[in-house]
């Protein structure tokens, strides 16, 4: 069966994507393009006696609101507008016209293009719409063109989203995402969904820590294992936008595009804007069958190396800060190996006058009374140790106080005759400017050549304040968008050159991690928080959309740094071990015995990593619960891994046991407790696992923990 089927006498378009189905009607001469469908599986058939006849009319309603693939502002429209348009002599108000739409098949999937215009005027655009083979996500972009000729006037769009998503009508919806902080970022919330428009916004040229570019929505009935969830998230690295309106009429659409609020775009005649892809997903699983949904699709389309297995990353910042030297490195990386890390990585201070925040960003050469000979010297013992070697890099900031700032001062973003007030004592360099893109990549490979570097953490610690361009764009705004356009640029020609490198996102820890930034990155730092207990809920919020292969998570020292709070060994490890796992502690202050232990615990994870970074992702609980566990299925289904956590002690209330998923019911399977607190050799079937479970109990006292090995029977 084709992947999208049309019928073109009644303009009806079905996409099928995977076990779902999302159906749209193109109606030429009316100048619409509607919603039929947007739920489980339909036949053609089924879609073109879809109808749902407009409500009642009256002087105050349009029956469009609410059921347009990409509403404009114009006509008798009332509801938000995904396209808002303002040409020079200041008319907007659009009158589409649907010139038709094609549909393209190829082996990984198929696209269809739907193509529109404005009566008279010079503005033409095309919805795109993009299924793969066996994926729930439909990825969706609009590209808008000025078709006018030249000496015709540049025209702006106002608003200009990626699309328009509508939800079927409900009778209450609720609407779940992530909000934070820098320290506390993707704390998961789900909330009913008032009458109006909720918006959730970067306007911060970055991600942003504050929230994510994902929305998802349910009739507020659905749960972790079952319902109906639809779920929107947006590839942007920049400033973005995501509004989820709720009609006084009953309807729910997600309006979602890059550029916050007033973030206006010029278009010059003959200039086409091409917005971020914005995926969205429907499902019955409930919110972890749509995780799951969003990690299969994330490792299937958007990360470069998917099926690579995440290195263990030894990373210094905590143990050395700014002070980095040779003989310190050099000791943490003998240290490091010896527990079984297999990339080492050095953080900020390793660069020009870096030895605090105050000065050197922008003087990408190693320190000269640290490292005399560069850090060919510390690449070469690291490799010698037999791992791989890592450097902080934080391209697009700028110290004033350096020498890249004092030659090239009109790099920095800023307004001419505006403050530019500093954070973190760094100001951005504008990478929508060509040459300052140039110049990054030519240093980053040359970096990344002199010192035999295998992996960069990119940095980017400071959101955007006064930013303008100086170089030539016309909306001064316009570098809350093109910045992170210019930053991916980079980082793909970075990629192409040098195709052994793997990269870390990180913005002050997540401040930016999306969809795009994981199109060109490996990994992702989570959070600057590395407290084994905060870590818990910043991972559960994280998991919503971004899979477990990507999460970079790191043991660090007992009282952590930031929180004061002492938790053991076992349980910061197997936090950690719920993603990518690292290590962060100061380890020349380890006894030998911690040592011995977190060797240990590094050998396990290796051992299960497969399974936790390749597997299918089940939550069982979450870290508001007494006791809470992450489960990781093997996509073979040889394996499962469980890793529980309890952090206060249970005052004697019972923990409800622990009920596996994703097991094959018919198999035998044999449970290992690294706790010792189920008895050795548990062998139960699939289904036993399932319908009864395992005792949850754990080790008494706080911050109790464990991993769970449950191995099918050959
Ligand atoms: C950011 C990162 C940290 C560390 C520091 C270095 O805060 O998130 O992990 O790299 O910068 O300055």
């Amino acid at each position: 069966m084709p992947l999208i089927e049309t019928d073109r006498p009644s303009g009806t378009v079905l996409l099928h994507a995977g076990p779902t189905a999302y159906a749209l009607r193109v109606d030429t001469g009316a100048g619409t393009v509607r919603t039929l469908h947007w739920g489980g599986p339909l036949t053609l058939a089924d879609a073109v006696a879809a109808f749902e006849p407009d409500a009642e009319g009256n002087s105050f309603h349009s029956p469009l609101d609410g059921t347009e693939e990409l509403a404009v502002d114009g006509q008798v429209r009332f509801a938000p507008p995904a396209l808002d348009v303002r040409y020079a002599d200041g008319t907007g108000s659009v009158e589409p016209v649907v010139d038709g739409y094609a549909v393209q098949e190829d082996a990984e999937g198929a696209e269809l293009t739907v193509s529109l215009r404005d009566t008279g005027r010079p503005l033409g655009w095309r919805l795109h719409y993009r299924v793969h083979r066996d994926r729930a996500v439909i990825e969706r972009w609009t590209e808008l063109r000025h078709t006018g000729g030249h000496g015709e006037q540049p025209l702006t769009l106002v608003r200009h989203a990626a699309a328009q998503w509508n939800l079927p009508v409900l009778p209450e919806y609720r609407a779940g995402s992530v909000h934070g902080r820098w320290i506390s970022e993707f704390q998961l919330r789900r909330t009913p969904l008032s009458v109006g428009e909720t918006t959730w916004s970067s306007r911060r040229g970055h991600t942003g820590h504050q929230g994510n570019p994902w929305v998802t929505l349910d009739g507020g009935g659905a749960t972790e294992e079952s319902g109906e969830v639809w779920t929107v998230a947006l590839a942007t690295s920049g400033s973005w936008r995501t509004t989820v309106v709720r009609s006084a009429e009953g309807r729910c659409s997600v309006l979602t595009g890059s550029g916050h609020e007033g973030v206006e775009l010029a278009l010059a005649p003959g200039e086409t804007w091409t917005t971020p892809v914005s995926a969205g997903q429907y499902g019955a699983g409930g919110f972890g069958g749509a995780s799951r949904g969003w990690h299969a699709y994330t490792r299937a389309t958007v990360l470069p190396a998917a099926d690579e297995l995440r290195p263990v990353l030894y990373n210094s910042w905590e143990a050395t800060a700014f002070g980095v030297t040779f003989d310190n490195q050099r000791d943490l990386a003998d240290l490091a190996a010896g527990i079984g890390a297999e990339l080492f990585v050095v953080d900020d201070g390793w660069f020009g006058a870096r030895d605090s925040d105050r000065a050197g960003l922008g003087d990408w050469t190693a320190r000269p009374g640290v490292f005399p000979d560069g850090l060919r010297p510390l690449a070469d013992h690291v490799h010698g140790l037999g791992m791989r070697f890592g450097l902080w890099v934080e391209p697009e900031m700028v110290n004033p106080d350096s020498e890249l700032f004092r030659a090239r001062p009109e790099w920095v973003l800023h307004l001419p005759d505006r403050t530019a007030h500093t954070l973190r004592n760094q100001l951005v360099l504008d990478f929508s400017r060509p040459e300052v893109a140039e110049w990054a990549l030519e240093w980053l490979v040359r970096t990344v050549d002199a010192f035999d570097v295998d992996f960069l953490k990119w940095d980017f610690n400071r959101s955007f304040t006064e930013a303008g361009s100086t170089g030539g764009l016309t909306d001064a705004r316009r570098v809350f968008v093109e910045h992170a356009l210019g930053t991916q640029r980079v980082l793909d020609r970075l990629r192409a050159a040098r195709p052994a490198l793997r990269i870390e996102a990180c913005s002050g820890g997540g401040g930016r991690v999306d969809l795009a930034s994981l199109a060109r990155t490996d990994q992702a730092w989570v959070s600057d928080n590395t407290d084994a207990v905060d870590r818990l809920a910043i991972q559960h919020g994280f998991s919503q959309v971004y899979p477990a292969q990507v999460m970079g998570a790191w043991v660090t020292d007992s009282p952590n740094p930031f929180t004061r709070r002492s938790v053991p060994l076992g349980f910061r490890f197997h936090s950690a071990m719920a993603g990518v796992l690292g290590v962060g502690g100061d380890l020349t202050r380890w006894s030998a015995d911690e040592l011995d232990e977190a060797a240990a615990f590094v050998a396990r994870y290796k051992a299960v990593r497969e399974t936790v970074q390749h597997g299918d992702q089940y939550r069982l609980g979450s870290p508001g619960d007494v006791s809470h566990a992450v489960q990781y299925v093997a996509r073979d289904g040889a394996e499962s891994v469980v890793l529980q956590w309890r952090v206060g002690p249970t005052g004697g209330v019972p923990v409800p046991r622990l009920r596996l998923r994703g097991l094959d019911p018919g198999a035998v399977y044999h449970v290992d407790d690294d706790s010792g607190t189920l008895p050795a050799g548990v062998v139960r079937t699939g289904a036993a696992l399932a319908a009864h479970g395992l005792a949850a109990e754990l080790p008494a006292g706080e911050y109790a923990s464990r991993m769970l090995t449950v191995r099918r029977e050959v």
